[in-house]
């Protein structure tokens, strides 16, 4: 099991404990730094594809589901104007809460320029309610010929990061080329213990060229979970301090050196206290790593 400073020490200094919030289990959450510059965000995020517009007590679950992962120092929050109204309920949510400039807001843009994109990009603003969006990214690739209007935008401030995003394995090769050849801040891929495709080129080729990386579908969409079913967890999980299946699979996402900070879609509050665990404590080493990808694939 390695300390803390072994810990930042193997992930080539990348790795920080957040000074200000308290972790779910009382720890400090660990962050990481945005390659190129000192700002360092959380480990763990918070995916909302699925925060829609529901009735009262939907509201009221997001809200407070929101507003925990705010009380345990969780800072990164991503949404898409392609997740229905999320954008809208997040901007609400925010405001309700009073939490405005609490958090670091990535969102999408997906429409070329000639369809409609520059209005749309305008409208993610309005409908979380923002004047400064930290990260814009370009989903799945599509509208990529906005790139340059979003570096003016980048230019004066209103955005502060760029990436492109994508969840499909078989988008890889034209996501490599992208990488290859656009300056970007952030790239946002598919990864987790079930679906370790990105590690081959993806992974490390955002570590060559500096780039921050979120992790999407960290769990499977919850598939990972029915692998598991009625399974105790191994033991020796206790090691790099996973105490559920949910931080066994997180821990195993956010000790890959190349990444940044893991976005689990998460409704439920009990889901974002037990998934905040995984950014506290120990993370696996790359040994602990290899351990956990056999087990898991001996599993049927
Ligand atoms: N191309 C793209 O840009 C792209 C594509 C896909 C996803 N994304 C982003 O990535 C985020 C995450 O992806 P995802 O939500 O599809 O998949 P995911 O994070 O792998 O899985 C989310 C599912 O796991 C459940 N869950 C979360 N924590 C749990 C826990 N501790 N125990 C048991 N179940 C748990 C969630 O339940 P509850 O919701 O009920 O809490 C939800 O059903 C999205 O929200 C979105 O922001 C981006």
């Amino acid at each position: 099991m390695m300390n803390r400073r072994e810990l930042i020490q193997w992930a080539g200094g990348a790795l920080t404990f957040g000074s200000q919030p308290l972790g779910a289990q009382g720890g400090l959450l660990l962050e990481k730094t945005i390659p190129g510059t000192t700002e360092s965000i959380p480990v763990i995020g918070i995916g909302t594809n699925r925060y829609v517009v529901g009735d009262s007590s939907a509201n009221s679950q997001l809200a407070q589901t929101l507003q925990m992962f705010h009380r345990l120092g969780g800072r990164l929050i991503d949404t898409a104007p392609m997740y229905r109204s999320s954008e809208t309920v997040l901007g609400n949510l925010i405001d309700d809460l009073e939490l405005q400039g609490q958090f670091f807001l990535a969102t999408k843009s997906d429409a070329d320029r000639d369809k409609g994109g520059r209005e749309r990009v305008e409208n993610s603003f309005t409908q979380l309610r923002t004047n400064t969006i930290d990260l814009m990214q370009i989903h799945n690739l599509r509208g990529l010929d906005m790139l340059p209007q979003l570096r003016e935008l980048q230019a004066i401030d209103r955005i502060r990061y760029l990436g492109i995003t994508t969840s499909r394995t078989q988008q890889f090769p034209d996501f490599l080329q992208v990488m290859q050849v656009e300056k970007l801040d952030f790239i946002q891929v598919n990864y987790s213990l079930a679906d370790r495709q990105a590690a081959e080129r993806i992974l490390p080729l955002a570590q060559d060229k500096g780039l921050a990386v979120l992790v999407n579908i960290p769990l499977g969409r919850g598939q990972l979970f029915r692998k598991v079913q009625g399974r105790p967890l191994p033991g020796w999980a206790a090691d790099f301090g996973a105490r559920s299946w949910a931080q066994f699979f997180l821990k195993y996402v956010i000790s890959h050196p190349a990444v940044t900070c893991a976005i689990p879609g998460m409704r439920k509050l009990s889901h974002v206290e037990d998934n905040l665990g995984a950014a506290t404590g120990q993370l696996p080493t790359s040994a602990q790593r290899a351990r956990q990808e056999s087990w898991f694939d001996s599993l049927i």
